[in-house]
């Protein structure tokens, strides 16, 4: 009867001792970038040392859902998934701290979605989620003149592939204020996210210097133009240049007609000296047979 009891008040001792703990994630979603390593948070509070505990990582809603095991004071992967096969790993050294976070190595983007931790002793478990969320950044964007416009301005397009969210397409200035440009163009693939956008700009200062700036949420990529004022002048030359070769065009033109007229002339005098002669010729035979007669 003792012995019972005495089991009864230590078993509710520990009881209550493991009662007021609680694991703790991270309050907001992790966003990280495809290719780096993230730590997914889990820890047991107050801290007490998870050494002697199963600590399980799995995916939510997925069939191959094992992502790390420790168990009995070590690892055991022999059921983990095959897409985190040597990418994943718990820190021993933090486990006696309560620290139960997971290491994932070279992100990609299959590893979004929600993760479980769950950390079972024999007389308490509980659990947390974790919610990744992987973006990819895209190729730097490319800048290309495309052509002059009649308004005095170059038309320019920025474009970049392979981004996932969309990113916002901005063009700015020297100062970093967005310019007025057309509407992004925005096409979807199995590299992710491709967008253009055009502007026209005009010429402001010596050495023009425009941005284009792709955006995501926690990252951007940009690219800077730089257009020299002469380039701007070159325009009004372009311009020169297009209407001094109509007016060469337009003077070909008409030595073409004078020299076709001036041809026709020639072809119609020789017609006619042929036909001159062609007929002194009748003439003459007329004459000789004239004679014969
Ligand atoms: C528990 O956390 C506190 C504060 O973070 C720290 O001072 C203490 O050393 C930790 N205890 C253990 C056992 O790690
Ligand atoms: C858990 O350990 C990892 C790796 O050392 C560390 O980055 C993280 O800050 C730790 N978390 C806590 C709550 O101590």
């Amino acid at each position: 009867m003792f012995l019972f009891v005495t089991l009864l008040i230590l078993f509710s001792f520990m009881e209550s001792q493991s009662e007021h703990l609680n694991l703790v994630g991270p309050e907001a979603p992790l966003v990280a970038v495809a290719g780096e390593d993230l730590v997914l948070p889990c820890f047991i509070r107050p801290n007490t040392s998870a050494v002697d505990m199963t600590v399980e990582w799995f995916r939510l809603y997925v069939d191959d859902s094992l992502v790390h095991l420790y168990k009995d004071h070590e690892d055991r992967n022999e059921k983990q998934a095959q897409s985190y096969r040597g990418r994943t790993s718990v820190f021993k050294e933090e486990l006696q701290k309560g620290n139960a976070s997971l290491k994932l190595s070279a992100l990609r983007v299959s590893d979004e979605g929600e993760y479980k931790c769950l950390v079972d002793d024999k007389s308490w478990s509980d659990d947390i989620t974790v919610h990744i969320t992987v973006e990819v950044l895209g190729s730097h964007p490319v800048i290309t003149m495309e052509s002059y416009d009649n308004s005095g301005g170059i038309n320019l397009l920025c474009e970049s592939r392979g981004w996932k969210p969309e990113p916002e397409v901005l063009w700015l200035d020297r100062e970093g204020a967005t310019l007025p440009a057309e509407a992004t163009q925005t096409h979807r693939d199995t590299e992710g996210f491709s967008v253009k956008r055009r502007i026209t700009v005009y010429d402001y200062s010596d050495s023009n210097r425009f941005y284009c700036r792709l955006q995501q949420k926690h990252h951007m990529m940009e690219t800077e133009v730089i257009i020299n004022r002469k380039v701007f002048d070159t325009w009004k030359w372009a311009v020169g240049i297009s209407v001094s070769a109509c007016l060469i065009a337009v003077g070909l033109i008409v030595t073409a007609v004078v020299c076709y007229k001036k041809e026709l002339r020639q072809v119609k005098q020789n017609a006619e000296q042929q036909r001159q002669r062609r007929e002194d010729g009748q003439q003459k035979l007329r004459v000789a047979v004239g004679n014969y007669t």
